[in-house]
């Protein structure tokens, strides 16, 4: 039945006394929950040495409460920067280079996975479904298990899964990966991602794939699907509408005329492709001077996992060649890109987007990328703005009307920032109208709905992995 509680679990949980979510998860996992009310258990963002003592701070919402606790030092250390955003993040983005397989976080990572399971166990009520999240948590249902919770426990991974050759690259990686099996049901982004796991698992674990597409190993039957994340257009697109009039953007627009106004908004992580793009805005002024002194890219990129050496090198880079390309182009009183390198509230992003002509958003890697939906969900469809996006964020699979584009290469993605800027009304709306509404259909809504049924209809499992 659909009676019971919605469980989630995520590393991030959002402050919903304060509404500053950070990160697509946190704001996707929240829209879900604001409809349908539930429980929503992580960590609280702090460190503390008296983490393990405390038990969960409970605290509630209109109809969703929040279960939080903290993580100590050394587990903030090598589970949270270690053993996923050293490890598990790079090597998921196909950053082999960059991912430090040898890490000794991942026992540290296991233990917080038992701990967390532990923690919230006793919140668990027999007809609780329970829907866990991200690459932090991969085996928190096989911890679960163990404390023999029957429950249906569905899983949904945000990020990309990466080739099997990736992949197998990750010491332990069979063990790791069994985890898996844990659970009724693992969602992927995209179809790519979602056929991925299923040659590993056939390849590397020896699970037979039965034809209803269902994974056999482990004495269990997983199902696996794909099910692109997506936003609350109509609620953007208001939020939009109320703050393009906001004073800060006023005095922007007296800056640079909208028309030529081109924007950019990701956390400073290596798989965004920032210092590509700022390549390409220095092409595009190479290619065809016209354009100096005329345009301009507002890149607003805040700082992210500080303490990462990954992390502290792309934001040296994006720095060093923002200076270089500004230096080069720029006047005494003008600037062809200009960086932000803190947090902007999400509201005034979507003034922002609304008052643009052109949303950048071309990552290496990226398991969906919903700034891309953002970007079009705040457009005046009377005149809309133009999305370049990359082939390598999940959101391509949906969205064929952008201008798609291959970040490697700055003189492609400048010749699309051109096209953009010059591109006529009537095909702008053609393309905004396409793209508006195929996000009003998969919205957040429609993931969400489509997830849980999905796990409903999975039964009659052993609870536990043979
Ligand atoms: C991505 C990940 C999320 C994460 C977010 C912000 O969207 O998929 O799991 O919460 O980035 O990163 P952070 O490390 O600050 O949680």
């Amino acid at each position: 039945s659909k009676t019971g509680r919605l469980v989630i679990v995520s590393n991030r949980v959002a402050d919903l006394s304060k509404g500053n979510l950070a990160g697509g998860l946190a704001v996707a996992v929240g829209e879900a929950l604001k409809s349908s009310g539930g429980l929503w258990f992580g960590w609280s963002g702090a460190r503390s040495a008296e983490a393990h003592s405390k038990g969960p701070n409970i605290q509630t919402f209109g109809n969703v409460s929040t279960a939080t606790v903290d993580l100590t030092e050394k587990e903030f250390e090598d589970y949270y920067l270690g053993f996923s955003n050293r490890c598990l993040w790079p090597l998921f983005h196909y950053r082999l280079d960059l991912a430090e397989l040898h890490t000794t976080g991942q026992a540290t990572y296991f233990e917080v996975n038992k701990r967390f399971a532990a923690e919230v166990a006793p919140l668990i009520q027999t007809d609780d479904t329970i829907w866990v999240h991200d690459y932090h948590l991969i085996p928190f249902a096989a911890h679960l298990r163990q404390k023999q919770v029957t429950n249906r426990i569905g899983f949904f991974l945000h990020i990309p899964f990466p080739a099997p050759e990736l992949f197998s690259a990750l010491p332990h990686h069979r063990d790791f990966a069994k985890t898996f099996f844990a659970y009724d049901l693992v969602g992927f982004q995209t179809v790519r991602d979602r056929e991925n796991f299923a040659r590993y698992a056939e390849e590397y674990l020896n699970c037979r794939r039965l034809n209803d597409g269902r994974l056999r190993g482990f004495g269990r039957t997983l199902r696996i699907e794909a099910f692109p994340i997506g936003i609350d257009a109509e609620s953007f697109a208001a939020e939009a509408e109320k703050n393009a009039r906001a004073p800060e953007l006023r005095a922007l627009a007296r800056e640079v005329e909208s028309e030529r106004l081109i924007v950019g908004v990701d956390r400073l992580d290596y798989s965004k492709g920032l210092p590509e793009r700022v390549r390409a805005m220095g092409s595009l002024l190479e290619k065809w001077p016209n354009y100096i002194g005329k345009v301009q890219l507002l890149q607003i990129a805040p700082p992210t996992r500080e303490g990462v050496q990954a992390y502290d090198e792309i934001r040296s880079e994006l720095e060093r060649i923002t200076g270089e390309v500004n230096g080069r182009y720029g006047d005494f009183v003008w600037s062809p890109v200009r960086y932000v390198n803190r947090p902007v509230p999400r509201a005034m992003l979507a003034g922002l987007f609304r008052r643009s002509r052109v949303g950048l958003v071309t990552p290496l890697r990226d398991g969906m990328n919903l700034v891309a939906k953002e970007y079009v969900a705040a457009q005046d469809p009377a005149d809309p703005g133009v999305l370049v996006l990359s082939q390598f964020a999940g959101a391509a699979e949906q969205m064929e009307e952008a201008l798609m584009v291959n970040p490697h290469d700055p003189a492609e993605t400048a010749t699309a920032i051109r096209r953009a800027l010059e591109m006529p009304l009537g095909e702008r709306r053609a393309r905004h109208k396409a793209l508006w509404n195929q996000i009003v259909s998969e919205s957040v809504g429609w993931w969400r709905e489509r997830f849980l049924a999905v796990l409903h209809e999975t039964n009659g499992q052993p609870a536990t992995p043979g």
